[in-house]
């Protein structure tokens, strides 16, 4: 081959070389000033399909989601309950299906996007230690403003209200997986045993309900615990005999009695007649998260929870002297019976336990 034709014929294109641009297409002239970049129009017929092709990504991301609530709403819990054990596999499915579908379709739509309907230009920037000059500022904004319209955000309306209509339900989807967390408590944990085994007691003419002592059933004279700095763990009289909810009633019921000096023990208002001769109930379930607070240092008079060291003053109202717990242990208005033995003479006056949501 001849030194003219060599001359004559384009040269070769080596990696890292622009390329040209090819037939049919304007190539975007580069800032003179700026780095070498390479830019090709779009070509509006094949930008359209692809922006079908986006929009219809997106609709089927936002059908997917409303399909994950339409179902977790409507089938996933049609037998009863949220979703039934014997069900999981069936509900994983769909829910899982879903909501993996919906995810792949916006990821794969906002990948078409960003692949056939966004220019490509190579931008060089100097990092600065300072703030910028009004100048720069001025061309950050309009390389900015260039940027949206390169997007096609501002100028394709399709691609954003789909794109805004898709990640709409994913946005509430979280809302609904809350609700796995199960039916809401309502009243059932504002009162305990205590409540219905006093209002019984009354019922047949008795001031209040008698104490027996947890694991034996026996019943306590305010006589046999007559010596401060000792702790029992005491129920109400009857809880055994409930049955299959006898477990949840006796965790939620177990009240710890603490014998301390009468003048050690500050008044709390309206609570003045709720101790016997020292003699102070305090329900056992820890305010912070519910383990049993059982241990109790007589010298100090302090109640502590070995979960998270949460300790509370026995003198003072169960308040907290340390720890995470928010909140004092509720405390059992105490009374003895005409035969001496020890009474409760109503419920806890607030929810026993941690904090939840409907707390007042
Ligand atoms: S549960 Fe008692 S301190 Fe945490």
């Amino acid at each position: 081959m001849s030194d003219e034709t060599n001359e004559n014929s384009a040269p070769e294109r080596v990696i890292g070389t622009p390329a040209t641009a090819p037939a049919g297409k304007v190539l975007v002239a580069d800032d003179e000033a700026g780095p070498a970049a390479v830019s090709f129009e779009l070509d509006e017929r094949k930008a359209k399909k692809a922006e079908r092709i986006v929009a219809t990504l997106f609709l089927l991301a936002f059908a997917a989601s409303v399909g994950f609530m339409v179902y977790f709403i409507g089938w996933s819990g049609r037998d009863g309950g949220m979703h039934g054990i014997d069900r999981a596999q069936e509900s994983n499915l769909w829910l899982g299906g879903l909501m993996t579908l919906a995810f792949l379709a916006l990821a794969a739509g906002v990948t078409v996007w960003f692949r056939r309907l966004m220019t490509s230009v190579p931008i060089e920037q100097e990092r600065h230690d300072l703030a910028t000059d009004e100048a720069t500022r001025a061309s950050f904004a309009r390389d900015f403003q260039q940027g949206a319209l390169d997007s096609g955000f501002t100028k394709r309306p399709l691609l954003r209200r789909t794109l805004l209509l898709a990640a709409a339900p994913l946005g509430l989807a979280p809302l609904f997986l809350l609700r796995d967390l199960g039916p809401l408590p309502e009243k059932r944990l504002r009162s305990t045993w205590w409540g219905d085994a006093v209002e019984k007691a009354k019922a047949e003419g008795k001031k209040g309900v008698r104490i027996v002592v947890d694991g034996t059933n026996a019943p306590l004279k305010a006589s046999d615990f007559n010596s401060p700095g000792g702790m029992i763990t005491v129920l109400p009289e009857g809880i055994h005999e409930e049955g299959e909810e006898a477990l949840t009633l006796i965790a939620k019921a177990s009240t710890i009695l603490v014998n301390i000096e009468p003048d050690l023990i500050k008044p709390v208002k309206g609570r003045e007649n709720w101790t016997v001769n020292g003699i102070i109930a305090y329900s056992k379930i820890c305010t912070h998260v519910g383990c049993p607070a059982a241990l109790y240092e007589q010298t100090t008079h302090r109640i502590l929870c070995p979960c998270h060291q949460s300790t509370f003053d026995a003198t003072d109202g169960a308040k907290v002297v340390f720890g995470p717990a928010a909140r004092a242990l509720p405390q059992l208005p105490l009374g003895v019976d005409d035969e001496g033995y020890l009474i409760a003479t109503g419920d806890y006056p607030e929810p026993i336990g941690p904090s939840f949501w409907e707390r007042g």
